[in-house]
Order: C-alpha cells, then sequence, then structure tokens
C-alpha cells in the first residue's frame, strides 16, 4: 500500500495541497490518509484475544460527560448473522466478513442507574439522543482505527437501520437501545481505492462558515473526480427513477440519493422504542 503522505494526500483530493510535514509525522499520518473500507474479507478468523483488544480500543473513546452511552452487540450466532446477510442481499460482505457487529446508542443503562440510585432520569430528549448516537459513533471509529493499526479492514453498515423492528427483535434490543451502525471486520483480501474528497475549500472553514465558492469549487471537484473515478451505470443511484447518466458526477449522485426520501420511519420507531424526541 502507498505510504508516502504527499502520494497520498494528491490522491485523496485529486490535488496538490501543500505539505510541510517532518517525515517521522507523515509516517504517522500515512495510515489515516491512505484508509478505505473493505468490502472483501479472507476467511481466516479473527482471534478473541484480538477481538477483545479492539474492544477495549472502543471503550477507550471518549464518551459526552463520561456517560458511556452505548452499547456493542458482537454477533457470534451464525443464524442472526444469516438473517442480517438476508435482509441486505446487496452487501455480500456482511455475510462474508469474519466479525459482525452493531453500534447501539443506549440510553437504557443510566434511566436503570437513576433508578437504582433512587432518582427519576429527567434527561429523555433529543440532546440524549444526540450524545448517545455519538458515543456510538465515536466507539465504532475508535474501534475501527484500532483494528485499521491491527491489520484488519471493516466496513460500517448503516443499512442495519433500514430493518429497525427486525434488528430490534433479534439483537433483543430493548426501549432506550438503538442501533447506529453495523460494523464488518476482518483480514482484508481486498480494501476499496482511495475514494477521492471534497477539497478542504468547501468543507474546512476559517473563523466564519462560507460557502461562496461552492459552485465553482464543486464543477472542479466533479471534474477532477469523475475523470478519476467515473461512477458506472450499476452504481448510480436511484436508476429506477432517474435512469442512468454517461456522466454521473459525484454531486450527481448525492442529489440523486437525497432527492427521495430514505428511511422515514426512524422517529416514529424511536418514538416507540423509548426515545422522547419532543
Ligand atoms: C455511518 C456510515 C455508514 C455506512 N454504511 C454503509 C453500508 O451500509 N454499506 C456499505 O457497504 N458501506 C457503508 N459505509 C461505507 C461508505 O460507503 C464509505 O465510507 C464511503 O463510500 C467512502 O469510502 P471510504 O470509506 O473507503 O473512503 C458507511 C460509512 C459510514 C461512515
Amino acid at each position: 500500500m502507498e505510504s508516502d503522505p504527499g502520494t497520498l494526500i494528491h490522491q485523496r483530493f485529486g490535488l496538490d495541497l501543500p505539505l510541510d510535514m517532518p517525515a517521522e509525522m507523515g509516517a504517522r499520518l500515512g495510515p489515516w490518509l491512505g484508509r478505505s473500507v473493505c468490502r472483501e474479507y479472507r476467511s481466516e478468523p479473527v482471534s478473541g484475544e484480538l477481538l477483545s483488544a479492539l474492544l477495549a480500543c472502543a471503550q477507550s473513546a471518549p464518551s459526552k460527560s463520561d456517560l458511556q452511552q452505548y452499547a456493542i452487540i458482537v454477533v457470534e450466532d451464525a443464524a442472526a448473522r444469516a438473517s442480517i446477510a438476508g435482509w441486505l442481499p446487496s452487501m455480500p460482505w456482511i455475510a462474508e466478513a469474519p466479525l459482525f457487529l452493531v453500534f447501539c446508542g443506549d440510553i437504557r443503562r443510566n434511566q436503570r442507574i437513576c433508578d437504582l440510585r433512587g432518582r427519576s432520569h429527567a434527561n429523555n430528549n433529543q440532546d440524549s439522543f444526540l450524545n448517545a448516537a455519538m458515543d456510538a459513533t465515536l466507539a465504532m471509529s475508535a474501534f475501527m482505527q484500532a483494528a485499521g493499526a491491527a491489520g484488519l479492514g471493516t466496513c460500517p453498515i448503516s443499512h442495519v437501520r433500514n430493518h429497525l423492528p427486525q434488528m430490534r427483535d433479534l439483537l433483543a434490543l430493548p426501549p432506550g437501545v438503538f442501533p447506529v451502525a453495523g460494523l464488518c471486520a476482518g483480514i482484508p483480501a481486498r480494501r476499496e481505492p482511495l475514494s477521492m474528497r471534497l477539497p478542504p475549500s468547501l468543507v474546512v472553514h476559517r473563523d466564519r462558515y462560507d460557502d461562496a465558492g461552492l459552485e465553482a469549487d464543486l464543477a472542479a471537484y466533479d471534474a477532477r473526480r469523475h475523470a478519476a473515478q467515473p461512477i458506472p451505470p450499476e452504481k448510480q443511484k436511484n436508476a429506477h427513477h432517474y435512469g442512468t447518466a454517461e456522466m454521473c458526477t459525484w454531486s450527481d449522485q448525492v442529489s440523486r440519493q437525497l432527492s427521495l426520501p430514505e428511511r422515514e420511519n426512524l422517529r416514529e420507531f424511536l418514538r416507540g422504542h423509548g426515545f422522547d424526541l419532543e
């Protein structure tokens, strides 16, 4: 795998961004710049010792107010895994990955703790929901980074949220615990090519938000990305609605996806599952 940070940055952005970094720092940051998801795994299992270490790394992530409002379900049961894979047949990596975990937001544990301490829990609200989702995300991110450092590949799976009632029943998720994302992990057979990112000019703002350059910078990004990584017809989103395009740019793909509603049932599911989001 490429490890020179300058080359990686060029591949990541399709731009020659200035990079003034001592070689030692470049060597440390290379794995971050060069990461990509993994959707093809070797069949070798991940040892229980390594899994325990990675879970410890996940639990070492920061957590809002140290409230630790998340839970991790390691899906070990073959039939349960087959069910999840069966609900998402377009993603065979869910069945093939040696490991599959589900990272959940969890406000239930602290509700029970308040109860045990004889106090009422007065924070079942949108802020707690967001904090729980962030805690789960940070734990998943720490797991992914640790797995990467240990030579594993990973792929988050938000599509577990396409089947919320089924996931709830399969994993016995009680009220107050909801799936944020699944995660495949294992020794990579192949990693996805580096995916080109938006230029920093569209993402990083100095002192105040300023998107005056959106149209020009986006057009340039679309052109760069299409030249390097064209989106083939079979990967173009919502083709049943929009057909396929010879030149489907990144922004075309974004608007194809976001113009049709997805997962509209989340709020209703959460309402019926112990979350007060009013
Ligand atoms: C929260 C989250 C959910 C994702 N869900 C899925 C998923 O359901 N299936 C999948 O194959 N990839 C999924 N991905 C992976 C993204 O598609 C991937 O990160 C993105 O295309 C950029 O590629 P890269 O990570 O290799 O740079 C998810 C990523 C994130 C952060």
